[in-house]
């Protein structure tokens, strides 16, 4: 059996975290995080939870979330069972020094004094994404959000720090790998598995698709050079295959760290801007502000870096967006040693799930928290309590290119409304699909109008 035979075997396997908490999911199909919220207000802030031979542990309060994500981050190691398919073992996955190795040499691409280089090739993506935009409002057919900004976020992402265009399909790519990370579909294979159905041959064929995951990092670095540029992501990840003094980036790391990239690095950022989309659009007023900051800021020219630092409403629109819908709702570890949490046993073994969403929600840290409230950040008179806010993580762990996904939201937001307006045309309220992601349940369905 060849290695992606293998990692399609591993889908829907019980020791999966994701399949474990696929019954604590269940309990509300349109907003399975109320009924983890119910249990953190009903039995407190550490919820053990005893799950065949293991226990899942819930953590629910900023400090408690310091604790697990800061003070002892070396006891609460990284937990990716189920989720290895996807990453391999790029940075995300590992720990100690080895993660250090790995992340250190590519922190500068992420450094805020690199943004004023990449907004050049966010702005060629977003006018892209209008083209298509233009031929949805012509048409007036009704489509499905997350898919647009996903392929926006990921052609971001090529452009600016690959210095390629997106050299493979991310419709196809991506609607295969998600099955991965789909919780109800792990379930619904596992059955099928189980009962002796081949699930392989039906709708979903697990090798194929990490087959075509497989296939991309090639293909990225295959691809032509779009701008022949000194300084990309991709030259640092080259540079460390070719430094002896770092052994163990080799080829199949750089491979790794591309489809980490891919995944980590689009999906949440097409999230956030879809959710802000349906928010703005059901907000109308909000929208209109949105609208005016960037008339007033951008006018009719490209957006420069120092724009982005004045387009505050916008930028407050993207951080309330993902303090609603934090793209990542928990974050999942495991203790490598016996610990104590607010006076609970935590065993080595024990998976512990920090809840960033019930903190998000939590109305003892913000003023009526399900209301959509942007102005709450331009506040200064408010101080926000430490870890009560934790859409990037927390710690040394939190994520790498979390600043920059603030920009790349901020400016698309800008320049789209500022020639569009979408209209949401799916329920109301969206539900939620709690994957590892949080996920519009059914997706959003909008429609697109073009301004005058
Ligand atoms: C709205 C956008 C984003 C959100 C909400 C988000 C969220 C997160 C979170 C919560 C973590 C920490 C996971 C944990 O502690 O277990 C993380 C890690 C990470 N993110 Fe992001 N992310 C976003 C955008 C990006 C972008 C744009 C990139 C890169 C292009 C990226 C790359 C990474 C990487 C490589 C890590 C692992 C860091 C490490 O382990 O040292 N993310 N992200």
């Amino acid at each position: 059996m060849n290695a992606i035979e293998t990692h399609a075997r591993l889908l829907g396997e019980e020791e999966s975290i994701w399949f474990k908490l696929t019954p604590l999911l269940k309990g509300n199909t349109d907003n399975p995080m109320a009924i983890l919220l119910k249990m953190a207000e009903r039995y407190g802030p550490v919820i053990p939870v005893n799950m065949g031979s293991e226990r899942v542990v819930l953590v629910s309060e900023p400090e408690l979330f310091k604790h697990v994500l800061v003070s002892k981050a070396d006891n609460y190691i990284k937990y990716f069972d189920g989720l290895k398919p996807i990453f391999g073992k790029s940075m995300i996955t590992n720990d100690g020094a080895l993660w250090q190795k790995i992340r250190m040499p590519q922190q500068p691409a992420f450094h805020p004094d690199a943004f004023a280089d990449y907004i050049p090739f966010f702005t060629a993506a977003i006018k892209q994404k209008m083209d298509q935009w233009r031929t949805y409002a012509k048409s007036g057919e009704s489509f499905e959000m997350v898919e647009q900004t996903w392929t926006l976020a990921a052609d971001m992402i090529c452009k600016a720090m690959f210095d390629r265009d997106m050299p493979f399909n991310p419709h196809v790519v991506f609607k295969y790998v998600k099955t991965y990370t789909n919780v109800q579909e792990h379930k619904g294979i596992r059955e099928k598995k189980k009962s002796g159905s081949a699930y392989e041959a039906t709708e979903f064929d697990a090798a194929k698709a990490m087959q075509a995951w497989a296939d991309v990092p090639p293909a990225v670095i295959a691809a032509t050079s779009r701008d022949h540029r000194e300084k990309t992501l991709l030259k640092l990840i080259e540079d460390c295959v070719a430094d002896p003094s770092i052994p163990e980036f080799d080829e199949q790391q750089a491979i790794d760290e591309i489809k980490q990239y891919l995944w980590a690095g689009t999906e949440t950022t097409a999230l956030t801007l879809a959710w802000s989309l349906y928010l703005l659009s059901i907000h109308p007023e909000a929208a209109k502000r949105v609208i005016k900051e960037s008339e007033d800021v951008l006018g009719d020219r490209d957006p420069t870096a120092a724009d982005y630092t004045s387009l505050v409403y916008t930028r407050s629109v993207i951080q309330e967006t993902m303090r609603i819908y934090p793209p990542v709702w928990g974050l999942i570890r495991v203790a490598a040693n016996d610990d104590e949490i607010a006076g609970f046993k935590i065993n080595a073994g024990d998976r512990v799930v920090v809840f960033g969403y019930s903190a998000h929600h939590n109305p003892r840290f913000w003023d009526e928290p399900e209301e959509f409230r942007p102005e709450r950040w331009m506040d200064k008179s408010k101080r926000q309590v430490k870890y009560s806010y934790i859409p990037f993580g927390a710690g040394k762990r939190s994520c790498i290119g979390g600043a920059m996904s603030q920009v790349e939201n901020t400016l698309a937001l800008a320049l789209l409304l500022r020639r569009f307006r979408p209209e949401y045309v799916g329920p109301n309220p969206a539900g939620i699909n709690a994957t590892v992601t949080l996920t519009p349940k059914g997706g959003l369905m909008f429609k697109m109008h073009e301004l005058d």
